[in-house]
């Protein structure tokens, strides 16, 4: 069982917004409290009305500045963290055999992760594996990501969050900074060794920031990763499901849908974080974050506290591809003067086989 964190998951949330801020107390004070309020009620509405009403609300997001990293976290923070441990459940109940094992010498785990932002989607893959028993205690991570003013707060993640909770975790992380709209063989090639060893992709709100005139860009560049991974790879994707998102989202799951076996897909399902081990809730003890956050204030703007999330989701698993086609297989077979025998092993061609079609079998195949 995952014993009580010592720190609690919003105290730990609350560094990671004081590291946004960067503040030097270990707490919001009530300026800041304010600050987080009004950051995160304009998120939700820059999420709700994407590029709406005469460009009031702004069709990208820019996550380099402070006040939408901080009010994206105060926001989704949670619901994301926990998403991704609802997910895996999903998965479990329809295949288990389908959840990656971490490595059994080392309980090690390697996660890649597009759009990775805080990270924040990794407490839930920990809570996941580490519920029962400490089955994972090396988590390796690649992230993907184009805003690089994330690095030090998706570091306080793991440091507060991750290690916080999961005492004896030892997380590996690897910035690799990529705008996935442009072409990132070559970067992701630079770390080619950590990508190819992934048991889990993890695209998990980032398709929704990028519009569609880039899909095929993105999709080499997904499409490259997918190819590197030298194990069957786990892809969990959860983006919003709003119809003005959809279009972002739907063609990726297509292209996923033809190069994979799909293991669930559902175009909207409502998750609630109101029961079970990550619930969300007031603190109900006056210093809570979330009872700063979302509770009675003085200054009478109030945010919902929101314990449910709409998710158009997808999970899927890849097959490892050879990185020798079988045409090239068989050509060098019949080069060598092999050929396949009754059970399957390479044998030696006997010498009475003297017609070309003995002797390079399967040549037409390769015209
Ligand atoms: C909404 S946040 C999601 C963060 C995290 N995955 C989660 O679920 O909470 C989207 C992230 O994707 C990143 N992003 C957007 N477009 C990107 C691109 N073209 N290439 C790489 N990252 C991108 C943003 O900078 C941002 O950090």
């Amino acid at each position: 069982m995952v014993k009580p964190a010592e720190i609690p998951f919003t105290e730990a949330l609350e560094s990671v917004l004081v590291n946004i801020w960067g503040g030097t107390k270990s707490n919001l004070d009530a300026s800041l409290i304010k600050k987080t309020r009004k950051a995160l009620v304009e998120i939700r509405g820059a999420y709700r009305f994407k590029g709406e009403f005469r460009k009031k609300y702004p069709s990208t997001i820019q996550y380099r500045l402070a006040k939408n990293r901080a009010g994206y976290l105060a926001a989704f923070g949670q619901r994301h963290a926990y998403l991704t441990y609802a997910h895996l459940k999903r998965v479990e109940s329809k295949n288990p055999e389908l959840i990656p094992q971490p490595q059994e010498t080392k309980s090690e785990l390697v996660i890649t992760t597009l759009g990775a932002g805080a990270a924040i989607e990794t407490f839930g893959i920990c809570f996941f594996y580490n519920e029962e028993s400490q089955k994972l205690r090396k988590l390796r991570l690649n992230l993907v990501e184009k805003v690089d003013a994330w690095i030090p707060n998706r570091h306080t993640v793991f440091d507060k969050l991750l290690k916080g909770t999961f005492r004896k975790l030892d997380v590996i992380p690897v910035d690799i900074d990529c705008d996935l709209t442009k072409d990132c063989i070559p970067k992701l090639a630079n770390y080619y060794d950590a990508i190819a060893k992934s048991d889990i992709l993890l695209i998990y709100n980032v398709m929704n920031e990028i519009t569609t005139i880039h899909s095929s860009m993105v999709w080499r560049n997904i499409k490259f990763i997918l190819n590197s991974v030298e194990q069957p790879l786990l892809i969990l994707l959860a983006e919003p499901s709003a119809p003005n998102a959809s279009p972002r989202i739907n063609w990726l799951k297509t292209q996923l849908a033809q190069c994979t076996d799909v293991i669930l897909t559902s175009d909207e399902e409502e998750f609630f974080f109101d029961s079970g081990p990550l619930r969300i809730e007031f603190e109900n003890t006056g210093i809570g974050l979330n009872d700063r956050l979302f509770g009675q204030t003085m200054d009478g703007s109030k945010p919902q506290l929101k314990t449910s999330l709409k998710r158009t989701h997808m999970a899927c698993r890849t097959k490892p591809q050879s990185p020798i086609s079988i045409e090239q297989v068989l050509k060098q077979l019949a080069m060598l003067q092999l050929k396949r025998g009754k059970k399957g092993r390479f044998v030696r061609q006997s010498k009475q086989q003297q017609t070309f079609w003995d002797k390079y079998p399967g040549w037409d195949k390769l015209q």
